[in-house]
């Protein structure tokens, strides 16, 4: 009995399962000593075109543009998409900060929109409510890598004459009606952080799909400047010609996403059996009415870059991420919604002028969800979450 009870200690202490935890695939290190070598060391270099390549050919898009984040990636689609002050951007109260910096910085204003609980991604049906004379874009993401529905968004901006930047941070490889997320908006942003099924540290990508836009892309991406021409060899010297910033991801880090990006395929079929585990725990406890899950559409294909639960009242979503934490075990709230953020109030947005998002994200829990969480880690986890479980809801 006390060994057990020692056991049962020991492996707790031992065993720690974090939120998340970049995975390697094993090739990182020698892409990057090879970049390291090259002595070619900056933006748009042999690794980072391979990743482009590789990114075109896989998925079907059409100018890839590899940036330091897909934060500076919004920045630059804001800049393309031409946001002028007093234009109008909605969007989604329940998402990460960057996407309405984006929209901010160019004194453009954030018209946050309810989620559906299902997908916990823009609730379609309202976006047209939303519109208005100032309405320039709609700015959707796809939430833990859950494609949101881009044909129907797609569908109002065409009749609205708006523009989208589909904010797919998360969804990489994530297929949406056979189209790969990202292939189909005008514009489209990706993160390669330490927190994201690929990753490189710090890393993004705009995808532009609309040809139109793609000379001022170049130009943005080089700090203002026709630089690109340079290259191509069309000029001999390149001067200022645009507003721009250096939206450039630095070869060496392209080298550690170029390992990545080529085992997208063996990643995604580990990512799926943390999903098939949490779905099998979680599942029974959604019958009985304690909390729901997500339930994406049958048309789409998920990447697996995260799993929520909706728990019944904000005391079971407290009471879960303490019990967890004991176990050392740490799940996480997600975002606190940007409508009734410091920020969101300066635009004269309360709580409850979104009350569904509110209460949505008040009760919301997202699991531990890394590449690397199998075996006896994954099984370690599983069974301190059905027992937290087991007491928060007795029966
Ligand atoms: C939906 C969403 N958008 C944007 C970002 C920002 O990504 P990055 O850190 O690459 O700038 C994140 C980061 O987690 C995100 O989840």
């Amino acid at each position: 009995m006390l060994i057990a009870f020692i056991l049962v200690h020991i492996r707790r202490i031992i065993i720690n399962i974090p939120f998340n935890l970049p995975y390697l695939t094993g090739a990182e290190e020698s892409y990057l000593l090879e970049a390291l070598r090259s002595r070619e060391h900056c933006g748009n270099r042999e690794f980072a075109q391979k990743c482009i390549a590789l990114l075109q050919e896989r998925y079907g898009f059409g100018s890839v543009f590899l940036t330091p984040s897909c934060t500076a990636a919004m920045e630059m689609g804001a800049i393309l998409a031409d946001l002028q002050p007093g234009d109008e951007v909605i969007m989604p109260s329940y998402t990460f900060s960057s996407t309405a910096n984006a929209i901010v910085l160019r004194g453009a204003r954030p018209v946050f929109c309810d989620v559906a609980p299902d997908t916990m991604n823009i609730d379609v049906s309202r976006i047209e409510a939303l519109i208005t004379p100032r309405t320039k874009m709609i700015a959707p993401i796809d939430y833990a890598g859950i494609p949101c529905d881009m044909d129907a968004i797609q569908q109002i901006a065409g009749k609205h004459g708006l523009t989208v930047m589909q904010d797919a941070a998360q969804s990489l490889h994530s297929i949406y009606r056979g189209k790969p997320c990202g292939s189909q908006a005008p514009l489209a942003a990706f993160s390669f952080h330490e927190s994201k099924n690929f990753s490189c540290g710090e890393g993004g990508a705009l995808v532009v799909n609309d040809p139109a836009l793609v000379e001022r892309a170049l130009i943005l991406q080089e700090k203002g400047t026709d630089r690109a021409l340079v290259l191509k060899g069309a000029k001999s010297k390149y001067s200022w010609v645009d507003l721009g910033s250096s939206y450039l991801l630095s070869d060496l880090l392209a080298a550690v996403l170029l390992a990545q990006l080529q085992q997208a395929e063996e990643i995604t079929v580990q990512r799926s059996r943390i999903t098939e585990a949490y779905y099998r725990l979680f599942t029974s406890y959604e019958q009985k009415g304690c909390l729901s899950l997500p339930h994406p559409s049958d048309d789409v294909t998920l990447n697996h870059h995260a799993y929520f639960v909706i728990f019944d009242r904000t005391e079971s979503q407290q009471l879960f991420l303490s019990l967890c934490r004991q176990k050392s075990i740490y799940p996480y709230t997600g975002y606190l919604p940007l409508h009734s953020s410091v920020m969101g109030r300066k635009f004269g947005y309360q709580p409850e002028d979104l009350s569904l998002t509110e209460a949505l994200a008040s009760r919301i829990v997202r699991l531990p969800f890394y590449t690397d969480l199998q075996g006896e880690q994954l099984e370690y986890c599983l069974e301190g979450m059905q027992g937290v479980l087991g007491r928060i809801y007795p029966c």
